[in-house]
């Protein structure tokens, strides 16, 4: 992922605004270079506990839809799916 890529030309004009200032709607997961999120590592911790403990916490939890169905983003560089409906 590049600086492009999450924000496209809008955000390359205002290089070193915060994202929250640039003009962008684009994914960005946790930016990148200088940009980079400096509580990334943090944060892929917390996910990684939230989503271990999920299936315990709502043992119900399961797709909405056929496994097959989630449709995957074509926007970005990177697995990620476009909605991921699930139900208990
Ligand atoms: C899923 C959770 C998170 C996401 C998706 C995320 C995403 C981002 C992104 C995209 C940026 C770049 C902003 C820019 O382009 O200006 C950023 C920057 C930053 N993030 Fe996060 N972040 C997350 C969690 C956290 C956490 C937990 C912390 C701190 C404990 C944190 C601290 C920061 C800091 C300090 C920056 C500024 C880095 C710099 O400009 O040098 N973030 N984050």
């Amino acid at each position: 992922m590049s600086r492009g890529s999450c924000g496209g030309q809008a955000a390359l004009r205002r290089p070193t605004a915060r994202a929250a200032a640039r003009p962008t709607a684009g994914h960005r997961a946790f930016g990148h270079g200088p940009y980079l999120c400096l509580g990334a590592p943090q944060a892929r911790l917390e996910l990684q506990a939230v989503f271990t403990a999920l299936p315990r916490l709502v043992p119900d939890l399961r797709l909405a839809v056929p496994a097959d169905d989630p449709r995957l983003r074509a926007d970005v560089g990177h697995t990620a799916f476009a909605e991921l409906p699930v139900t208990w």
